[in-house]
């Protein structure tokens, strides 16, 4: 059994203990996490293993980032299960801070994104990615690792960071990972846990979608077509309300019904109370 990694609260003793093993002369990987933690997120906190001497995971409900009071309430949490998660994954603490400590009175900074944040979820969630952007930013500050993961499963988060650790030259290189799936194709994802029995048995049709869709494109075809089929195809299933389905390019998420460059299909589409966000690369033709 490994040891339980320690839980840090305060920006002082993370800064003391990071800049300890930088001392020592070990590299350090942060692994940015709201807790609740699953598969996919342990993927990152393996990758984050094997290239750095130690890992820090973060994990913070970021009350920045939710534009509903009742979903910031409704966010499952549970530090003990996280805890003998990350003890087991050989993680070497846990930066758990308090709002206050986070956001203590008198907080006023914002940091904002632009362009990229008007899209996909952007559009629909006012203020979000705001609240990512000011979080990542103090995180990435307070820790400063080498190297930070995150999930291509929010692939626009992983743009939007990119751009601004870029843009505000934070010292930490940024590193994508693959997105975790259930057997059946599910993206591992907190908010499966709001599914019913039913609703969990259609829910990888999500999946199913977004890979015709990606394979239509690939084919250098017009995807609209696919994407309309795909729509009836959920709504038939029971799927709800659809925020997005479409095919962007993969760098700067412009619009593309035939990608010639690099681009993904995406979808946000609610399931009874859960709203599952996807996304798959599509293999454009050289
Ligand atoms: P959270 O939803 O907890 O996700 C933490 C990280 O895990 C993100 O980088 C996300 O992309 C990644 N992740 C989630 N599900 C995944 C899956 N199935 N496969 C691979 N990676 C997956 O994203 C956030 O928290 C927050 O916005 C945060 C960045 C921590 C800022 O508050």
């Amino acid at each position: 059994m490994n040891d339980s990694p320690e839980i840090i609260t305060t920006v002082r003793d993370l800064r003391a203990r990071v800049s300890g093993w930088r001392r020592a002369g070990e590299t350090v990987g942060m692994v940015p996490t709201m807790g609740f933690l699953h598969d996919g997120h342990m993927s990152l906190v393996r990758n984050s293993r094997a290239q750095n001497n130690r890992t820090v995971v973060s994990i913070f409900v970021n009350p920045k980032q939710f534009d509903r009071a009742s979903d910031l309430e409704a966010y499952p949490r549970d530090m003990d299960r996280d805890a003998a998660l990350l003890a087991a994954g050989g993680v070497d603490a846990i930066w758990s801070p308090e709002p206050e400590e986070m956001y203590p009175p008198g907080f006023a900074t914002s940091v904002d994104v632009s362009g990229l944040t008007d899209c996909l979820c952007g559009a629909t969630r006012s203020g979000h990615f705001a609240g990512v952007a000011v979080v990542v930013t103090k995180l990435l500050l307070q820790c400063l690792p080498d190297r930070a993961y995150f999930g291509r499963k929010d692939y626009q988060q992983l743009m939007v960071v990119r751009r601004m650790v870029a843009d505000l030259n934070i010292p930490v290189e940024i590193r994508g990972i693959d997105t975790v799936r259930e057997s059946d194709g599910l993206a591992m994802s907190s908010r499966n846990w709001h599914l019913t029995e039913a609703e969990r048995a259609v829910a990888p049709q999500l999946f199913g979608v977004l890979t015709d869709i990606a394979e239509v494109a690939g084919r250098g075809e017009d995807v609209r077509p696919t994407i309309d089929k795909g729509l009836k195809r959920l709504e038939r299933a029971g799927f709800g309300a659809v925020d997005y389905l479409e095919v962007r390019d993969a760098e700067n998420l412009e619009l593309s019904h035939r990608p010639k460059r690099p681009a993904r299909a995406f979808a946000a589409i609610y399931l009874g109370k859960a709203r599952l966000i996807d996304n798959v690369p599509v293999d454009t033709p050289t």
